[in-house]
C-alpha cells in the first residue's frame, strides 16, 4: 500500500494551501528543488559541466519512456508540447488525398493553432464539434474522420471541462480509415496511466510542470519507432543531428531516432528538475497515482452534488481525468475569493478548476467543497432549485 500521507510530507507548499491546481503547474516536491539547487551548485563549483548535462537530457528520455512505456529512441526531449507539436507538424506533408486534420474542441489552443498553421501547407483542419450538454461522443469523430484524413490530434483530457476523450475508440476509427492520431496528454500523464503502446496512438506530446511534477520549458514528444525513418522534420538543429559533434555545416543529417524531432541546446536547468520529478512518478507508480486521483475527484464530485452545486465534469470513472470543474457566475472573482482562503484553483471559461494530484489528501477535497458552499449565495450560477 502506498504512504500517501508521508508522500505529501515531500511538498512543503502543501502545508499552507490547500493546493488544487496542479492541472495549471505542480506543487514542488523536495527532491525536485535540492536538484535545481544541484544545477546551481554545478554552475558555482564546476562551471561549465557539460558531460554532466548531456546525461540529464538522456536520463529525462528515459525516465519518459517508463512513463509512457515506450522506448527511449521513441522519445524527442523539447522545450515544450509545442516545439513537439511544429517538430512533428514539419516533417509531414499535406497534398491530397491525405490532407485532413481532425481536431476537437476540447483542444488546448496550441492543438489547433499549430495544425492551422499547416493551411498555408495544403492542411485542411476540421473540428469535431461538441453537443449542447458539452459532450463529444464518438459517432462525432466517426463522422468526420474519412480517407483523406491524414492526422486525428486530439487531447486525453479537456483543459476546460475536464472530460476525457474515448481514445481508444478514435483510435480504432482513425486506424480503420488509414489515419494516423496524435495524443495530446499533457492534462493527464502523470495522474493517469498513460501507455502509449495499449492505447495504440502514433504520437504523443507532453510536458513536465504539471502532474510529472517537475518546471516549466522542458515537454517531450512520443513517435511510434516504426515511423521515425519515415518522417524528417525540417524544424531542426545540432541536437536533431545524428552525430551532434560532427558539427558539419554541409549537411542535414538526423538522428536515427526521435531525437531528430529535437533542435538545440537542451534546457540543462530543466531537466534537473524534471528528471527528479520523473523519478517521483516513477517510484510511486502511475497505476497507484491513478487509483488514488480516481477516488479524489469522485470524492469532489458527489462532495459538490450533495451542497447542489453539480460539477460539468462527467461522473463516469473512465470519462474523467484528474480535473473537477465548477461553473461558477464570475469564476474570477470566485477563484480570488477561494485563494483568500488559501485554497489554490485555476477558471477557463465560465468553470472553475480544481485539479488533483496524489499529494492532495481527502481533507483538501472538503474544504474545497466546504468554502464553495459557503459561498454559494455569491457564486452559484446554476439552476438548481435549492435555495442558497
Ligand atoms: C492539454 C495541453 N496541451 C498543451 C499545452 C501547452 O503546452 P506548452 O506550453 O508546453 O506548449 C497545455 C498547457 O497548459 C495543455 O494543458
Amino acid at each position: 500500500m502506498t504512504d500517501f500521507t508521508a508522500l505529501r510530507r515531500r511538498f512543503p507548499v502543501l502545508e499552507r494551501k490547500t493546493y488544487l491546481n496542479s492541472g495549471s503547474y505542480c506543487a514542488l516536491a523536495d527532491t525536485v528543488r535540492e536538484a535545481i539547487s544541484a544545477y546551481m551548485d554545478d554552475r558555482l563549483q564546476v562551471g561549465a559541466n557539460w558531460d554532466v548535462w548531456v546525461t540529464k537530457n538522456e536520463a529525462v528520455r528515459r525516465a519518459t519512456a517508463a512513463v509512457l512505456r515506450a522506448v527511449p529512441d521513441e522519445i524527442a526531449v523539447t522545450a515544450s508540447a509545442s516545439a513537439g507539436l511544429n517538430a512533428l507538424a514539419s516533417a509531414l506533408e499535406f497534398g491530397a488525398p491525405r490532407n485532413k486534420v481532425v481536431v476537437s474542441d476540447f483542444e488546448f489552443p496550441t492543438n489547433a493553432q499549430i495544425w492551422h498553421a499547416q493551411e498555408p501547407r495544403g492542411a485542411r483542419i476540421v473540428h469535431v464539434p461538441k453537443t449542447p450538454d458539452g459532450d463529444i461522443p464518438l459517432e462525432s469523430f466517426a463522422r468526420l474522420i474519412d480517407e483523406q484524413t491524414q492526422l486525428v490530434a486530439v487531447t486525453h483530457v479537456c483543459f476546460r471541462n475536464g472530460a476525457r476523450l474515448d481514445i481508444p475508440g478514435i483510435v480504432r476509427l482513425a486506424h480503420e480509415r488509414g489515419a494516423r492520431v496524435l495524443l495530446d496528454c499533457y492534462q493527464a500523464v502523470g495522474a493517469l496511466t498513460v501507455d502509449v503502446k495499449q492505447l495504440d496512438v502514433d504520437f504523443a506530446v507532453g510536458g513536465m510542470l504539471k502532474y510529472l511534477l517537475g518546471t516549466a520549458g522542458i515537454g517531450s514528444l512520443y513517435v511510434r519507432g516504426s515511423l521515425i525513418p519515415t518522417l524528417t522534420p525540417t524544424h531542426s538543429g545540432w541536437f536533431a543531428q545524428e552525430d551532434i559533434f560532427a558539427m558539419d555545416i554541409r549537411a542535414n543529417r538526423p538522428a536515427r531516432n526521435a531525437r531528430r524531432f529535437e533542435a538545440g541546446t537542451p534546457a540543462v536547468a530543466n531537466c534537473y528538475a524534471a528528471e527528479a520529478g520523473l523519478r517521483i512518478i516513477l517510484e510511486v507508480g502511475t497505476d497507484a497515482i491513478e487509483e488514488r486521483v480516481r477516488a479524489l475527484t469522485r470524492r469532489c464530485l458527489a462532495g459538490l452534488e450533495s451542497i447542489g452545486w453539480p460539477s460539468v465534469t462527467p461522473a463516469a470513472d473512465g470519462r474523467r481525468g484528474p480535473m473537477v470543474c465548477v461553473p461558477a457566475r464570475d469564476p474570477a472573482q470566485l477563484c480570488a475569493a477561494l485563494m483568500e482562503q488559501d485554497i489554490v484553483t485555476s477558471f477557463r471559461d465560465c468553470n472553475i478548476r480544481a485539479t488533483v494530484h496524489f499529494y492532495n489528501s481527502e481533507d483538501d477535497i472538503d474544504r474545497f467543497v466546504g468554502v464553495l458552499e459557503a459561498n454559494r449565495p455569491r457564486h452559484y450560477s446554476g439552476t438548481d432549485s435549492r435555495k442558497p
